[in-house]
């Protein structure tokens, strides 16, 4: 039996165990996984004795991406830059750490916008978190010409174009709705428009219609934001499919199978989000 878990404080609300547990159904596969409390106080001696619980790894949510960072050996060259962590494993019982948000936003912008590229094209990333590190850093992996980001702490921003470079450009979020033309992808990675917060409220009249607009909160599964866009005709790409693409690296370093992103799972999952939903 081959054991993984999900770990945060709280992690209550963790949809990973629905989705991972839709693999392991699926493919058949004797194994299991859970979600685990773990406060920030046990969270070393958590990732130390991973290999004496008998757990293969195990997913990173929030407060811990970056303390869990400081406690495995970076598996590669996105992970160091980005300094989190969202996937643990062991290799050669070594406790590794890898970030897969990255790849979990870039392969639902693929899978909704076939043929879609950001190369020598620019994008605008609303927000400067830690969500918007890994999308900054995917996006400029992808070959964009640029990367403007536009937060309300504008430091924030300059903050990730000293760690990235020049093709970051930082933008004060009063100047969003003038720069909006030449952007081929509009992405908003603040908290603005999740359940319960004010909604992301933007004039777009001045984006192209063929604009890609994606949005990675996914509760509600459609924000205000991406039903703004998709009103006026531009292609949009909901959040909760880079929930379900970030969790395919982690599936298949712990129980050896690369698992597919299906309609079947998609809905399993937005019908948890919310009961009367209907492709
Ligand atoms: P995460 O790791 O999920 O990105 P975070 O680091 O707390 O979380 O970042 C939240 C992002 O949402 C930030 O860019 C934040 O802007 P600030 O850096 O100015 O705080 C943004 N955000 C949150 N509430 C906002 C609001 N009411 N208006 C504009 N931006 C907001």
């Amino acid at each position: 039996m081959i054991k993984a878990c999900v770990i945060g404080w709280p992690i209550s609300h963790s949809r990973s165990p629905l989705i991972h547990g839709y693999w392991l159904r699926l493919h058949g596969i004797d194994g299991s996984y859970t979600r685990k409390p773990v406060e920030p106080a046990q969270l070393q001696d958590f990732i130390r004795s991973l290999p004496t619980q008998g757990l293969a790894g195990c997913n990173v949510t929030i407060p811990h991406k970056e303390a869990v960072h400081a406690l495995v050996k970076p598996a590669d060259a996105t992970t160091e830059r980005l300094g989190a962590v969202n996937t643990v494993f062991l290799r050669d019982a070594e406790v590794m750490g890898t970030n897969t948000d990255g790849e979990g936003y870039i392969n639902n912008l693929r899978q909704a916008v076939p043929g879609f590229t950001m190369k020598d094209r620019r994008a605008m990333v609303l927000g400067a978190g830690g969500a918007s590190l890994a999308v900054v850093n995917a996006l400029l992996e992808q070959g964009a010409a640029e990367v403007v980001v536009a937060n309300r702490t504008v430091e924030r921003a300059d903050d990730l174009r000293r760690r990235f470079g020049t093709r970051v450009v930082p933008l004060p979020w009063e100047h969003i709705e003038i720069h909006l033309p030449e952007t081929a992808l509009l992405v908003n990675t603040t908290s603005l428009g999740m359940s319960g917060q004010a909604d992301l409220v933007l004039d777009l009249s001045r984006l192209s219609v063929d604009a890609v607009v994606s949005d990675i909160v996914y509760t509600p599964l459609r924000t205000h934001f991406l039903e703004t866009a998709a009103r006026r005709g531009n292609p949009v790409v909901e959040g909760l499919g880079m929930l379900l693409h970030q969790a395919v690296r982690g599936f298949s370093l712990w129980f050896g199978v690369v698992p597919q992103v299906t309609p079947e799972l998609h809905d399993l999952v937005a019908r948890d989000i919310d009961p009367g939903y209907q492709r």
